[in-house]
């Protein structure tokens, strides 16, 4: 094995340069190209931010609105995409078939998915962009069996999301302020994360030359998984069976640290967070004051709050630096907005793609770029001579 590092997990191995997003751990230092993350929160748009992320600067008043525009002529799909939501059982969970949507997408684009045509990376990119929350809508609908919601191209990302997420065909909907900036602002915060699981997979995928619907489809997949993207969902099954059960959260916290098969803190702990995660202290925040705004009383923000308190001061969590993470706090708010549970992980990837398409375009034009392929330390049998079937 003499050359080879063993570094499972990757916990120290860097395997690619990025201009794109700066973490300090230690420090809780989140920027994105350059920009702390509190300033884009306060002040940016989501558009603005998957711009920032995607060209690397702000862009001026003019780009903006042109691909503002460009967003908001390809929010639809495809109509025989359409039928493919109806093949899915019913209650089929909207990840795999927001991953597998997003795959059939590119089906659809044959003439544009060359990752090195810079017009088709663009026209893509666009597409992926716009068509997402169309997708994830859809998703949404099909699982409560409503009608589904063409997009209204005269509203923006997230206003159209959210009208063709809980508006119906009969009656007008009516959005919220409230909600509309409370989303853009979570979108912003999930937006890039550098290295993170789903987009190291990205990149994985991509650095065979697969193309970026298919890379994105692979990250999606990856997201949903409880340890990364899925933790979102699984903070409020735990906050809600800890509010059914009556259990005392010092007496749940217990369980956590003996370990108890299965049983974790959910929306604690970061690999590379050590002191605070600086999306958690704004999702806090914003659960505060949206919950609030929308009178929205939920006694699982109390629990968490508990949860949170006893962590802080419990030695456990302090030798190994656990803190919230960026999920703890944020499917309380999702769910204060009307969101069902399963549909938490969905929001988060709606919120991530723009890191994600950045970080694949990033890749395909870096000259040092190689197919991803780690190594192994083998620790199987030694050479064995077969044995036939009558002898074994
Ligand atoms: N509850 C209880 N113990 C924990 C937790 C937790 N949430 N997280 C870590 N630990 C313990 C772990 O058991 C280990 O203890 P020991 O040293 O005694 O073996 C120690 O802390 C170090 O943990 P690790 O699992 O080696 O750390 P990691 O960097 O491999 O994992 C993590 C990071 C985020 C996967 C993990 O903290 C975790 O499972 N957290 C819960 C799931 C979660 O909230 N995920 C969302 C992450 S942030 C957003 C995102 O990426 O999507």
């Amino acid at each position: 094995t003499g050359l080879v590092t063993y570094d499972v997990g990757f916990v120290n191995t860097a395997a690619c340069k990025s201009d794109i997003t700066f973490i300090d751990g230690d420090q809780g230092i989140l920027r994105y190209r350059g920009y702390p993350i509190d300033q884009l929160a306060q002040q940016s748009t989501f558009v603005e931010v998957a711009y920032l992320l995607i060209y690397g600067k702000l862009p001026s008043s003019d780009e903006l609105k042109r691909f503002d525009d460009l967003i908001r002529r390809h929010t639809m799909l495809h109509e025989d995409l359409r039928a493919f939501f109806n093949g899915f059982p019913r209650d089929a969970h909207p990840m795999p078939v927001l991953s597998s949507a997003v795959s059939a997408l590119g089906t659809f684009y044959q003439d544009s998915l060359d990752p090195f045509d810079q017009d088709q990376v663009e026209i893509s990119t666009v597409r992926l962009l716009a068509k997402l929350p169309t997708i994830a809508a859809y998703a949404h609908k099909k699982s409560v069996g409503q009608p589904f919601m063409y997009p209204d191209n005269s509203l923006g990302l997230v206003e159209n999301f959210l009208r063709m997420t809980f508006g119906m065909p009969a009656e007008p909907y009516e959005l919220d302020p409230v909600v509309v900036k409370a989303l853009d602002q979570l979108f912003i915060l999930h937006a890039d994360h550098e290295q993170n699981c789903s987009t190291s997979t990205v990149r994985l995928v991509g650095s065979a030359h697969a193309n970026m619907f298919n890379s994105i489809s692979a990250g999606i997949h990856a997201l949903s998984g409880p340890l990364h993207g899925g933790a979102n969902q699984a903070v409020l099954e735990m906050l809600g069976q800890l509010h059914q059960s009556g259990e005392d959260p010092k007496k749940f916290m217990e369980r956590v640290k003996n370990k108890e098969a299965g049983v974790r803190l959910m929306g604690f702990g970061h690999r590379v967070y050590k002191n605070y995660d600086p999306r958690a202290a704004l999702v806090k925040k914003s659960a505060d004051e949206v919950l609030e705004k929308l009178g929205a009383n939920d006694p699982l923000l109390d629990i968490a709050k508990q949860l949170e308190e006893v962590a802080l001061a419990d030695d456990y969590f302090v030798e190994r630096r656990l803190y919230p993470n960026v999920d703890f706090y944020t499917g309380l708010i999702y769910k204060a907005m009307g969101f069902e549970s399963k549909m938490f992980t969905v929001l988060f990837a709606i919120g991530r793609l723009p890191g994600w398409i950045a970080q694949w375009r990033e890749m395909m034009t870096d000259s040092e770029t190689k197919i991803g392929r780690p190594r192994q330390i083998y620790t199987g049998e030694a050479e064995r001579d077969y044995v036939p079937l009558d002898n074994r």
